[in-house]
């Protein structure tokens, strides 16, 4: 059994979704170092594989809202720039930051929250590996949810779980990962390969059938559904057969508090310092 809850508060936990998102670019070490500044609990990633199989943090099939692909004359003729379709060298070239300053997609830039003296090291973000979002987590014991891309139809479909199961055996930090995925055959190959982990079944739009059977079935510890499918009910529920609950997108204060006082471990939110110290 994971010892992963065992390293989070045991109530009101803050989990900071892509990262500090609001605060930095989604899914780079800097949202990551945010994260953990503001006081989240723990963070949330998304994992892909590249063309030659190696994993790294980013959330979009295609590169182009979060890099500047669309801008240099290597990738031109890509478009419209599937991740899985290129190396982690050329990944290696991409600007993941700038965009965020150009978007501005939480109005923090334009309202001064993320500071003028933090552009820099905006603009110098890249596309992170795992191994950066490992190696972070065991320096500073810093749990991290991750998140594995459905990558079915890829070439990386039958490699995806058995790289990331290598990189935390690799990095020992077991203890410190939670794996979750809306692609639930992921679960199953890591539950089958290394039964010790944490996993969670995410679901959005409606609930499994069968929920409890179904979830039990899949041999996860966790469910992490849309908090808009969800009813309080819901997860009082399933606290009572042994399931942790936690609920992602929250970026209201008062739904947070609703949902941990009804039995939710954590909530995943783009505005984790506004939550830390309020649920
Ligand atoms: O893990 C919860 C959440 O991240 C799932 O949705 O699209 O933000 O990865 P998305
Ligand atoms: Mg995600």
């Amino acid at each position: 059994m994971s010892s992963f809850f065992y390293n989070l508060p045991s109530v009101g936990c803050v989990c900071a979704h892509r990262g500090a998102r609001s605060l930095a670019p989604e899914n780079t070490l800097l949202a990551l170092a945010r994260a953990r500044e503001c006081g989240a609990a723990l963070w949330e990633t998304d994992v892909q594989l590249t063309a030659d199989g190696k994993a790294v943090l980013f959330h979009d099939r295609l590169l182009g809202r979060t890099t500047n692909a669309a801008e240099l004359d290597a990738f031109v003729s890509f478009a419209p720039w599937a991740l899985a379709d290129f190396t982690l060298e050329q990944l290696s070239r991409l600007d993941a930051g700038s965009w965020f300053l150009r978007d501005d997609p939480f109005g923090t830039v334009a309202d001064g929250v993320v500071r003028e003296t933090e552009h820099a090291e905006i603009h110098r973000q890249k596309v992170p590996l795992l191994d950066d979002a490992l190696e972070y987590s065991r320096r500073h014991r810093f749990p991290v949810n991750l998140e594995l891309k459905d990558q079915s139809g890829t070439p990386a479909e039958l490699d995806l779980v058995p790289v990331v199961l290598e990189a935390v055996a690799r990095f020992g930090v077991g203890d410190l990962v939670l794996i979750s995925s809306f692609n639930h055959d992921y679960l199953r190959q890591v539950h089958n390969l290394n039964p010790q982990l944490a996993t969670a079944a995410l679901a959005e739009g409606s609930h499994p059938e069968n929920l409890l059977p179904y979830l039990r079935g899949l041999g996860v510890v966790a469910y992490h559904p849309d908090q808009q499918i969800v009813e309080t009910g819901l997860i009082h529920e399933l606290d009572m057969a042994g399931f942790r609950v936690n609920l992602w997108t929250v970026n209201d204060v008062a739904r947070a508090r609703e949902l941990v006082v009804a039995g939710a471990t954590f909530i995943c939110t783009d505005w984790p310092q506004k939550m830390v110290g309020r649920l």
